[in-house]
């Protein structure tokens, strides 16, 4: 189990000052202008060399990512923006990152956007997140007065701006070009990649989209040194690590913990343990809804990291927002219910996911309600491989990949279904409730 002095987000309930002097007290904004004496290829190196990769979902190496950026201006400016736009399903880690410790992020954004020659960030926020954006913009406010933004931020030499962006709902705009779209005041719809945003992103611009998690690490990591970061987890899983449990457990809760902690281990320490017990446990969701479900007993052993999740069980860290259901959940109901969403927040550009989504969550109703044939598992299946991997982006994957995990793991179940509602052992009415 992580120790304290080896957690990065110490205010992360909120039991202390998130102001600017709690922050200071905790350590943020310490030297920060030595920080940026590095320099920025200083800088770049030695985020490489923690391992850092992407929290938002991906896992893309931090430090590469960076290294893209160009590193002479050849006229255009260069952005980075923030993706604070957290609407994943079970994803409500920088949430708390936003309202608890925002000078975490603040301190971040400066820093990585000396290392990408940025001297403007942009954050696009969650519309829903009211109260983060409040607490974020106070922090922002604060950061201003105090000189550590605008001209010669934090007494660096570097002129820096910071704007908080408010979303209005669409989950689509996570995604890293539609939000780019949204932020130039157009409709959320994702572009094609290539070119990626380091080429063209925001005004035809230089830009790295970073998620929140992803930057507030960055100063702990400079100050403690890359060897201490890239010393918890396994080989090219490395670092601490938000989780955000939710479901049949005792505690739902957020928490840091080092990267490849068990499963086991990470609920017995942190959430008191599964609602029933182990034997209690049905399926996990072990990254965000975008990912496959995993049967209960192959996820008591497992380690939490990118590579065993997708690797050893089929599905993936993704946002480390961990689901857990128990054995009264209807699982083919929340599955069900997922496709929906996924059909709801389809933008509708692109064919595959346009009328797949529909496709999908229509047949989805038909197994819930059971009035499907047997025939239909196998076509439903068809119809998810006919839309991952063809569409623009990867909204088209998240809402293929939940069903095919319903399908390989509990194609038993629906089978029951089917069988119970042909025999007339469920109505269609109860099956749908
Ligand atoms: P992606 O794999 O296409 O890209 C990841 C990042 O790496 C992007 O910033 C991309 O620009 C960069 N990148 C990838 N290959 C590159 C290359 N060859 N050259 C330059 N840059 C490159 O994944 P994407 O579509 O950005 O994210 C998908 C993930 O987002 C899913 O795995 C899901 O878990 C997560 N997600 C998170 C949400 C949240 O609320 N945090 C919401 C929805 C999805
Ligand atoms: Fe829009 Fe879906 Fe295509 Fe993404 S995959 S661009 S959400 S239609």
């Amino acid at each position: 189990m992580l120790k304290d002095q080896d957690r990065i987000f110490t205010n992360i309930y909120g039991m202390q000052d998130r102001s600017l002097k709690g922050a200071m007290k905790r350590g943020h904004w310490d030297n920060t202008a030595e920080i940026i004496a590095l320099g920025r290829d200083t800088i770049i190196e030695r985020m490489k060399a923690s391992g850092l990769r992407g929290r938002g979902g991906a896992g893309f190496p931090t430090g590469l990512k960076w290294s893209f950026m160009p590193k002479q201006s050849d006229g255009r400016p260069s952005y980075l923006v923030i993706n604070a736009d957290e609407s994943e399903p079970g994803t409500c880690k920088d949430r708390e990152i936003m309202r608890h410790d925002p000078h975490t992020l603040i301190e971040g954004a400066l820093i990585a956007s000396f290392a990408m020659n940025a001297n403007t960030c942009y954050i696009y926020i969650r519309g829903e997140y009211i109260r983060e954006r409040e607490a974020l913009q106070a922090a922002i406010d604060e950061a201003y007065d105090a000189g550590l933004l605008g001209k010669n931020a934090a007494k660096s030499g570097f002129d820096f701006d910071l704007y908080l962006h408010h979303g209005a709902g669409a989950y689509i705009c996570g995604e890293e070009t539609a939000l780019i779209e949204s932020l130039e005041g157009k409709k959320g719809m994702p572009r094609m990649k290539p070119p990626f945003p380091a080429m063209a992103g925001l005004y035809g611009c230089p830009t790295t989209v970073n998620n929140v998690e992803s930057i507030a690490v960055v100063p702990t990591i400079l100050r403690r040194g890359p060897e201490w970061f890239a010393s918890f987890g396994r080989p090219n899983n490395v670092g601490t690590k938000l989780f955000a449990i939710s479901g049949h457990v005792n505690n739902p809760c957020v928490v840091e913990e080092a990267m490849s902690i068990t499963f086991e281990e990470l609920i017995e320490k942190h959430c008191g343990g599964i609602r029933g017990g182990w034997d209690n446990l049905l399926a996990v969701i072990p990254g965000g809804s975008s990912v496959p479900c995993v049967r209960g007993e192959k996820m008591r052993d497992a380690i939490m990291d990118f590579d065993y999740l997708r690797g050893e069980l089929g599905s993936g860290l993704g946002t480390a927002a961990v689901i857990v259901m128990d054995k009264q959940t209807d699982i083919v109901k929340a599955i069900w219910r997922l496709s929906k969403f996924y059909k709801h927040e389809s933008c509708g550009q692109c064919t595959p996911c346009r009328e797949g989504t529909g496709w999908m969550m229509r047949v989805m109703d038909r197994l819930v309600r059971g009035e499907a044939e047997l025939e239909e598992i196998d076509m439903l299946f068809q119809v998810t491989k006919q839309v991952e991997g063809h569409t623009i982006c990867a909204l088209g994957d998240a809402a293929a990949w939940p069903i095919q995990g319903l399908i390989r793991n509990f194609r038993e179940e629906i089978e029951d279904r089917i069988k119970a509602q042909k025999a007339g052992r469920i109505s269609a009415a109860v099956a749908a409730e």
